[in-house]
């Protein structure tokens, strides 16, 4: 039955405060009453201090009576909750979502972003140990390990920009500075690595040189998602 009842704005709702021949309405819990038939309300104020057209539901703790005086008079609408100032920025329709699926507003890049951390450090270990042993098996394990970060790496792109405008508002920080350029820094590696890996898909049999300069850029890696995760965690957790 609710949903029938008018919506109010509280900038809509102070229209209604008894003057110039408008109705009284007062708000309680998210509720509007229209008071104008009360005595105690005629003038547009109660006991010349509550005006109408206002939300009073603070104020009616300092009241001599309970909240049942309100059951008097009919209820004529529901007060719009106003929007979380950090939530400006979100459409409507988004906040609606989030309050049925509030996973959806935090944990997407938290979530997402153990995959191409833990890759994209495994990528120069088999590939160390590929070195070490000689077993092939090493080097189609890694082969395997840099496509799941290649895959994996776009989806902590793609969602930790989205966590940022979400909960940060898009605000700009040093922090963010890093993990942008880190992530780019990230995302070009992987591919060129990934290239090379399959125009020459023996590169770790090849002479020395071309070798060592493959195995240093797969090292590379490690510190890059580590700084990534580091710089991340310092904006989750920030103290
Ligand atoms: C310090 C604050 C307030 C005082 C001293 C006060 C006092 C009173 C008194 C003496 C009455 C009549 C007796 C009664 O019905 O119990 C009354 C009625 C009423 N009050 Fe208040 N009140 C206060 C705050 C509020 C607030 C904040 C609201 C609204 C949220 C409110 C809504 C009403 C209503 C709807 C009635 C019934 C009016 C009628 O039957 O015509 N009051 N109040
Ligand atoms: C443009 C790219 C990126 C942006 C804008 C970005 C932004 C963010 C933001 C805003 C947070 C805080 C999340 C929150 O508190 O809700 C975060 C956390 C984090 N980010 Fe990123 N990120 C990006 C890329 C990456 C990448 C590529 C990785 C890893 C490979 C990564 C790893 C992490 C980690 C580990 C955390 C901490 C997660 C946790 O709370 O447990 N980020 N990032």
């Amino acid at each position: 039955m609710e949903n029938k009842l008018k919506e109010f704005t509280r900038e809509k709702l102070a229209k209604y405060n008894g003057k110039e021949g408008q109705p009284v309405y007062i708000a309680y819990d998210g509720k509007v009453y229209d008071v104008s038939e009360s005595k105690l309300w005629k003038t547009g104020a109660h006991m010349m201090r509550h005006e109408s057209g206002d939300d009073l539901t603070a104020d009616i703790g300092g009241a001599p009576h309970d909240t049942e005086v309100l059951g008097k008079f009919p209820q004529v609408g529901i007060l719009k909750p106003e929007k979380d100032p950090m939530d400006e920025h979100i459409p409507d329709l988004l906040l609606a979502v989030f309050r049925k699926i509030p996973m959806l507003r935090r944990h997407p890049h938290p979530m997402t972003v153990h995959f191409p951390i833990a890759f994209m450090m495994l990528f120069p270990v088999l590939n160390i140990l590929y070195l070490v042993t000689g077993k092939p098996s090493f080097d189609i394990s890694s082969f395997h390990v840099l496509v799941a970060g290649l895959v994996f790496t776009p989806v902590a792109l793609i969602t930790g920009p989205y966590n940022w405008w979400i909960n940060y508002a898009g605000k700009w920080s040093k922090i963010i500075a890093v993990k942008m350029l880190g992530s780019l820094i990230l995302i070009t590696l992987i591919l060129v690595i990934f290239m090379w890996k399959i125009v020459v898909p023996d590169i770790m049999l090849q002479p020395s040189g071309a070798r060592i300069f493959y195995i240093i850029l797969s090292l590379t890696l490690v510190p890059i998602v580590t700084v990534l995760g580091w710089f991340g965690a310092k904006m989750t957790f920030p103290h």
